[in-house]
């Protein structure tokens, strides 16, 4: 009989995999409801709630029915809300003018969230493709080939100065304007809104995942394609230094939170803002990562909760503090259950 095969090996990594409640010990990463913020796009009236197509699962609400949304996302443990409205296409200008409607859906909106759920933290988007016919997030120069920095920024102070006297907690410019951080911080203090944090889209890239998000604001259909070339002001994919710069500019002028977008094609960017800065960072999974999930989960390739899970924790790994996903009321009604 030949002795059995035994290596020699002092470290057997195995050992602290060998059963489910030795897995839980070790563990490194977990995903809670409380590191989730969820995106909720709101219309006017009393209709809808409508389905966006390529985001299966997300509808847009009316004002009574974001606070029923609210009421069950507390309920389920989640800590803060990020508010997209969707305008009537013939609300919109080349100026985005109802951006700076003292009466804008968005600012009911808020109204209508703390009223339903008063310590639910609320964050709405600074930047005006909601509300221009070309779907760009700012003002257009004359030729139409870039946006006007210095303009667009002062027409987000004024945004940003509506939305925290209508009650937001944190503001959060996405449009990747120079000088926007400290000019908004500049603006919410003269008005004297010195408790509203911002939350800068820092290392917000030029990203064709954020498809199905244009779909669902309806700048596509506004400007006649998803495919918006944003180019001139978000960040090329390829360019990891050039995101570090935009994250400490931000950071210097005035940045409670500092964000990067999208998330799971930029892992490492995560991982590079998480060690640079002592600022919470958050990390947006969008759209268009929401909807690959789900269409391949609707072909049967993919399994939709482990895939979800898998994609959320590996952000929450790389190092975000907090994640804005379109999974989190599906996320946390299952951490709810476990
Ligand atoms: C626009 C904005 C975008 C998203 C959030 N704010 C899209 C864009 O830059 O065109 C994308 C979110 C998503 O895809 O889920 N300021």
């Amino acid at each position: 009989m030949a002795e059995k095969f035994q290596l020699d090996l002092p470290r057997r990594p195995r050992r602290l995999r060998r059963s489910a409640a030795m897995r839980a010990l070790v563990a490194e990463t977990q995903l809670r409801a409380a590191d989730l913020i969820a995106p909720l796009f709101v219309i006017d009236g009393t209709g809808g709630p409508e389905e966006v197509e390529s985001m299966p699962g997300v509808r847009r609400l009316n004002l009574r029915d974001l606070q029923a949304e609210v009421e069950a996302l507390a309920g389920l443990g989640i800590p803060a809300v990020a508010l997209f409205p969707c305008l009537d296409p013939s609300l919109k200008d080349d100026v985005g003018s109802r951006a700076c409607d003292p009466d804008a859906l968005v600012l009911r909106a808020v109204r209508a969230v703390k009223e339903a759920v008063p310590e639910m933290v609320v964050i709405t988007d600074v930047a005006l493709d909601p509300y221009t016919t070309h779907g760009h997030d700012g003002i257009l120069n004359e030729a139409g080939t870039d946006l006007l920095n210095d303009a667009t920024v002062e027409v987000l102070c004024r945004m940003a100065v509506l939305q925290g006297e209508a009650g937001v907690d944190l503001v959060a410019p996405s449009d990747m304007m120079d000088g926007r951080v400290g000019a908004i911080r500049a603006a919410l203090d003269a008005a004297g809104l010195t408790d509203v944090g911002i939350l800068a889209y820092s290392a917000k890239f030029a990203s064709a995942f954020y498809g199905p998000f244009r779909d669902a604001v309806g700048s596509a259909s506004a400007a006649g394609t998803r495919l918006l070339d944003k180019s001139t002001y978000q960040l090329s994919p390829g360019n990891r230094r050039e995101a570090m710069v935009e994250v400490d500019l931000d950071e210097a002028e005035g940045a409670d939170i500092v964000m990067v977008k999208p998330a799971g094609p930029y892992l490492d960017i995560i991982r590079e803002v998480r060690d640079r800065t002592e600022l919470p960072v958050a990390a947006y999974q969008v759209s268009g990562e929401y909807a690959q999930i789900h269409a391949a989960a609707r072909l049967g390739w993919l399994d939709l909760e482990r895939t979800r899970d898998e994609s959320l924790l590996a952000i929450k790994r790389a190092g975000a503090d907090m994640i804005l996903t379109y999974f989190a009321r599906d996320v946390a009604s299952a951490l709810a259950r476990a």
